[in-house]
């Protein structure tokens, strides 16, 4: 694997994918830090800098080394795009700054873990590719670095672990704090909600233009046959929408069964559709907002943003995974909600059909609501 995050940087190692059990470990670590929040990413286009990006990303724009363009900022991480190795390179370099407020050796091990259990799952769900059943897609990990204020410390070159209290005060890389970075291949393509939301946008075009041939036709018959074909257009690309959607379950069922992992922040953010015709990098992603043209739904599933992933096997764990899927679901796409269950979950080309003990997940997804229900009426 190639380790060299852009033209001229040093080179760095992606670790050794480690046994299963260390990241449930972290998770639950994670699990009970307050400022958690999965997912809440105001996506925005933009090519100002709100932090100082580190070494080697911080260099001084030119025709061959571009400056990282800002894509969107989380609660977590910022992420960008930028190239790896040639200009023509498109590379998805996602940057979690150290926090400020957090105790420096707490946000060091924090940042460290999640961009190490992310890397990991990464590479553990890439080495599937070879596997010719595998339906789980995920961007190739390029490069990383857990401890960018141990550059400053003397700590050592970048190839070096992090040590523990790697984020503290003293590391002030050229206007970066600290964090950590993961640099990976860039997916060309929307997400399931961008394009999701398109569809909304799509539909609602088309009710203004049957609403149009309302009293607009001098022929009776006209308006209704124009009505007929665009209640048909609806349905038909109602249909594409639920096969995504199957699409969508089928994937979840091999990430848990093929690849053995739980992602932990399944949201339709997190699961982008990349063209089938992307596979040049200059290519432009599928159009997601224009009603005039429904949005395209035809590529490959990819699966990112594995930040609280864990590796396991248990049922609970699984039904929680799809739980948090459908929560996200439901609040982000009421539309579509009602689609969920059905195509999502139940059918035998989604969820449901995808591995052998698929049934026991989704009877156990039953408990998990239950006990969601419980929780949200106690308060
Ligand atoms: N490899 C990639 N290629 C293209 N775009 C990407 C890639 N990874 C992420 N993105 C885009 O950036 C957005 C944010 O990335 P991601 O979901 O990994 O970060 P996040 O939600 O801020 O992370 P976290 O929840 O771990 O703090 C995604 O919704 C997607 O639009
Ligand atoms: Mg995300």
């Amino acid at each position: 694997m190639a380790t060299t995050p852009i033209n001229d940087a040093a080179p760095v190692p992606v670790p050794p994918q480690q046994p299963s059990s260390t990241n449930k470990d972290n998770a639950s670590t994670e699990a009970s830090q307050p400022e958690q929040q999965p997912s809440q990413l105001t996506p925005t286009t933009t090519t100002t800098f709100t932090h100082a990006l580190p070494a080697p990303f911080n260099t001084p724009s030119s025709s061959s080394t571009p400056a990282p363009t800002l894509i969107t900022q989380g609660a977590e991480a910022l992420l960008y795009r930028t190239t790896f190795l040639t200009a023509s390179t498109p590379a998805a370099l996602k940057f979690r700054p150290s926090k400020p407020y957090r105790h420096a050796t707490l946000d060091a091990r924090l940042t460290k873990q999640r961009v190490l259990a992310e890397a990991r799952v990464l590479v553990k769900l890439a080495s599937l590719r070879n596997d010719p059943t595998n339906e789980v897609n995920v961007p190739a990990v390029l490069a990383l670095e857990w401890d960018v204020a141990r550059k400053v410390k003397g700590g050592g070159g970048l190839g070096q672990r992090g040590g523990g209290g790697g984020g503290g005060k003293e590391g002030q890389v050229n206007g970066a704090r600290g964090g950590a970075w993961l640099l990976m291949e860039w997916i060309e393509g929307a997400s399931v909600k961008d394009l999701l939301r398109g569809f909304d946008g799509w539909v609602a075009g088309l009710k203004g233009r049957v609403e149009k041939t309302d009293g607009g036709d001098a022929v009776e018959d006209d308006a209704v046959v124009k009505r007929r074909k665009i209640q048909q257009q609806q349905e038909h690309e109602e249909e594409n929408i639920k096969a995504l959607l199957r699409r969508i379950g089928r994937a979840v069922g091999a990430l848990h069964s093929q690849g053995g992992v739980i992602h932990g922040d399944l949201t339709t953010s997190n699961i982008m559709i990349r063209p089938l015709s992307s596979s040049s990098p200059s290519s432009s992603p599928p159009s997601t907002s224009s009603s005039s043209l429904p949005p395209d739904l035809t590529g490959a599933i990819y699966l990112i943003d594995f930040g609280l992933a864990t590796q396991s096997m248990q049922d609970e764990d699984r039904a929680v995974d799809l739980y948090v899927l459908e929560r996200a679901f439901g609040s982000t796409h009421p539309r579509q909600e009602d689609w969920f269950d059905a195509e999502v979950l139940q059918s035998t080309d989604g969820y449901r059909g995808s591995f052998k003990g698929a049934g026991v997940v989704l009877k156990r997804l039953e408990e998990v609501r239950l006990r969601g229900r419980k929780r949200s009426m106690v308060g």
